[in-house]
């Protein structure tokens, strides 16, 4: 499949799940008892390390693929180290090369780029959010950073009706990824995810807002840095070239500045 023929989304749910609801309230009160797997606490071993003696700024890229987004997060917020988190060593492993290419093509606009403030590790993001979410609210020993956004651009979107518990927002994990940091943008082509996800955060007394990826004249995104590429992320590209609209929620509690 070459990318101009990306897929759009199929699915035999037309409108808002009517389990919704009620999904997002039983997970409210749900405590995980399955042990976190091993990988994943080495590899937030290793974010702590990166993050040894840090007290400002974190970013999360969740389910980062290739991390092309990750290192554009972390040129965008040169003073926040930016952690990127995907399960698949297969996507992880492909980042140099998208590393490169975006090195040149800074390059060529003389745009700085930092290597140092991201680091990219494979886990799997349920364990890896308990785990930031007990690290946090550790009183005794609360780190000196603070996690204060978090990206997740275009999760696996589960359409069908039966899978609805396994969309991030309707999974048992949602609590705790908002308990993380409830600044969040996550992208999809498919609207109604992102309408759930609202509806969801609503339920946490949280708002946002759901607009389409603009492209401008000069063919960039807000995002995107110097108009070197219109779009954020791999799987982005894919659906704006063929032709899919794309689209971004932004949930921001109140008082969080744009
Ligand atoms: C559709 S891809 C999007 C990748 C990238 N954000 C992009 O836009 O190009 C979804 C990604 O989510 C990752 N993923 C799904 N479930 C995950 C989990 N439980 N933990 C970590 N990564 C996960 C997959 O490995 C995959 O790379």
């Amino acid at each position: 499949m070459t990318s101009k023929q990306a897929r759009s989304i199929e699915t035999n749910q037309i409108d808002i799940h009517n389990d919704l609801t009620k999904l997002v309230a039983r997970h409210q009160e749900m405590q995980f008892a399955k042990p976190i797997a091993s990988h994943t606490q080495k590899a937030f071993d290793r974010v702590l390390s990166f993050l040894d003696g840090w007290q400002a700024d974190v970013i999360i890229d969740a389910c980062c693929g290739v991390g092309e987004s990750t290192l554009k997060i972390a040129n965008k917020f040169p003073n926040a180290k930016v952690i990127g988190i995907d399960k698949s060593i297969a996507r992880l492993d492909k980042h140099a090369s998208y590393a490169e290419l975006n090195k040149s093509h800074y390059k060529e606009q003389s745009t700085i780029i930092s290597n140092n403030n991201y680091i990219l590790v494979q886990a799997d993001l349920i364990d890896f959010w308990r785990l930031l979410n007990s690290t946090l609210n550790n009183v005794e020993n609360a780190p000196k950073w603070q996690v204060t956004q978090q990206f997740i651009l275009y999760p696996n979107p589960y359409p069908k009706k039966a899978q609805i518990g396994k969309r991030w927002y309707a999974s048992a994990i949602f609590p705790y990824l908002l308990n993380v940091c409830p600044t969040l943008e996550l992208r999809s082509n498919w609207k109604l995810y992102l309408q759930e996800c609202l509806i969801a955060a609503n339920h946490y007394g949280l708002n946002g807002d759901i607009s389409e990826i603009q492209i401008n004249k000069l063919g960039k995104d807000s995002f995107s840095l110097n108009g070197l590429d219109e779009a954020f992320t791999p799987f982005e590209r894919k659906y704006l070239e063929s032709g899919q609209t794309c689209f971004k929620l932004v949930i921001r509690p109140e008082g969080v500045d744009k």
